[in-house]
């Protein structure tokens, strides 16, 4: 790795507060390895998924209730907060084959009207 790459990284290690660099490369190792396993596997997988929408925009709160509930048994639990009088927060805990939960997450990711939505793969460590 090159001084100049190896500087930023070191910056990045420090602004993200990891003990050092192993620390911090085993991290990014994992990463990389639960996004590998999850685009092959099928595999139980554990994931969290949040979006951000505005409750009033159309039908889109009706659209996206549909869609968990067909999708109920991937959904362990679902929190809504309200974040102002506009938008609303949601946070769902998704466990299922990975490839489902990532159909799934697509599907509400891509609904019109939700303004932000990330998908993060989680992992206990076990088997990585
Ligand atoms: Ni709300």
């Amino acid at each position: 790795m090159d001084n100049q790459l190896l500087d930023k990284f070191d910056r990045l290690i420090r602004h993200r507060r990891y003990a050092n660099r192993s620390e911090a490369i085993r991290h990014l190792v994992r990463a990389e390895l639960v996004q590998e396993r999850w685009a092959r596997g099928k595999a139980t997988q554990v994931a969290v998924l949040a979006l951000v929408f505005e409750h009033e925009h159309g039908d889109l709160l009706h659209r996206l209730t549909h869609v968990q509930h067909e999708h109920s048994g991937l959904i362990v639990s679902t929190l809504h907060v309200h974040l102002d009088s506009a938008n609303c927060l949601e946070v769902m805990i998704l466990k299922g084959p990975g490839i489902t939960i990532e159909r799934l997450a697509e599907q509400l990711l891509s609904t019109k009207g939700v303004k932000f939505g990330r998908l993060i793969p989680a992992t206990s460590g076990k088997g990585i």
